[in-house]
């Protein structure tokens, strides 16, 4: 008989993966604090409440195995309640957010859990040239334009749902017609997402178009792996797969230069601290975080091949030992420190102070579609956009 040695050792290291996960996560005590009802069916819909405009919006609750809840909702297809437990199985909700639709249509959201785009981050004073023609776009960030511009962006829109049979899984889809925000072409979006029993969350993006547009997709979730509401982030450990970052100027638009963390602040190259990087932290203006007034917001280069899957960054939470790790084809990722995080008050009541979570969107670069030296970002008719962030979580 024949042995395929490569098959048993595949095997025998799922086993083994398994078995470790399953030793580092407790099992489930459910958050008291949340509406969430465990032992209730996954991927459920029920009502978010009506938009302004009067439109119905729905949230989706996907639960795993383990115990682990994420709810999704069809308004900007948003992440808005993700539970986690810590190293002794106590599950808390790691995630900003409000309570219905009309939260995340209120001046306090600053793009809570939603998937951003056409185009994430800022194009430079909303403009830019394809095929000979320039576009100008809103600049809802001035003096530039930001995640995909005003009323018709992606994240302020409500999507179509389709729950998979798996009961683990829900797909958002939606139309963006020729000319809305200023982008060209009608492009079709499908984003996915799927929670593991590997207590890993899947989010896949797909897009196609009958106009050459830059496309630039990512999810825009604040985690505090303490819990949400629970204060600052700038305990939490972070390591980034990144030797280089994205310099940019005083508008955060990006200088064009690829430069190395080396010595700087932006070393995470190891785990730190996200307050050490923040030498004066109510500081307003900082040598070291000059470009960034208050904290991180910076476009890390991830190391590896674009296109292939690889770790872009791990979070830990000292205290509660609650980790996360980001797997992703992207290039970049955009380390963003809620530096702009005014104590507005979201879910239940809770208060999200400045700095009191962390963004890590793995996306291409800010401002691409002006930069010939970074990664291309413009879809055309007959090509499909795909790409894929893993989010996995345990517990130390
Ligand atoms: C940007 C920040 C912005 C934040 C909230 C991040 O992606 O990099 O500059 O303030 O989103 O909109």
């Amino acid at each position: 008989m024949q042995i395929n040695f490569s098959f048993v050792l595949k095997y025998s290291a799922a086993v083994a993966a398994i078995l470790f996960m399953n030793a580092c996560l407790p099992s489930p005590n459910p958050d008291p604090g949340s509406s969430v009802e465990p032992e209730s069916g996954a991927n459920t819909s029920v009502d978010f409440g009506k938009t302004k405009g009067g439109e119905s919006t729905e949230i989706y609750t996907l639960k795993n195995k383990n115990g682990l809840i994420v709810k999704v909702a069809t308004y900007g297809a948003t992440l808005v309640e993700l539970h986690l437990p810590d190293k002794d199985g106590n599950f808390v909700d790691v995630l900003n957010g409000f309570d219905d639709v009309s939260g995340y249509e209120g001046e306090d959201n600053q793009y809570f859990g939603c998937t951003t785009g056409r185009v994430c981050n800022r194009i430079a004073k909303g403009k830019f040239t394809l095929d000979g023609k320039e576009y100008t776009l809103a600049t809802n960030n001035d003096p530039n334009h930001l995640h995909g511009g005003e009323g018709k962006a992606l994240s302020k829109q409500v999507w179509k749902a389709e729950s998979a049979t798996d009961a683990q899984a829900v797909t958002f889809s939606i139309t963006t017609p020729d000319g809305e925000e200023g982008y060209p072409g009608n492009l079709s979006i499908k984003v996915t997402y799927t929670l593991t029993d590997e207590n890993e969350l899947r989010i896949d993006y797909e897009a196609t178009t009958d106009k050459a547009t830059p496309v630039n997709l990512t999810n825009h979730a604040y985690f505090n792996l303490a819990g949400s509401g629970s204060g600052t982030v700038l305990d939490h450990e972070l390591t980034l797969n990144a030797d280089k970052y994205t310099p940019t100027d005083d508008t955060l638009i990006p200088t064009g230069k690829i430069e190395s963390v080396e010595g700087t602040p932006r070393e995470f190259r190891t785990s730190r601290g996200i307050g050490e990087g923040i030498p004066d932290k109510e500081a307003t203006k900082t040598e070291d975080c000059k470009t960034a007034p208050k904290g991180y917001d910076h476009n890390f280069v991830l190391n590896g091949n674009a296109g292939e899957q690889r770790l872009a960054a791990r979070l830990k939470d000292p205290k509660s030992g609650r980790v996360m790790e980001i797997y992703t084809d992207q290039p970049g990722i955009q380390f963003y420190s809620g530096n702009f995080l005014k104590g507005q008050k979201g879910k239940g009541g809770k208060v999200y102070p400045f700095r009191g979570a962390i963004c890590l969107e793995t996306q291409h670069f800010p401002d691409s579609v002006n930069h010939d030296n970074f990664p291309n970002t413009i879809l055309k008719p007959g090509e499909t956009y795909k790409t894929t962030t893993v989010h996995k979580f345990s517990a130390q």
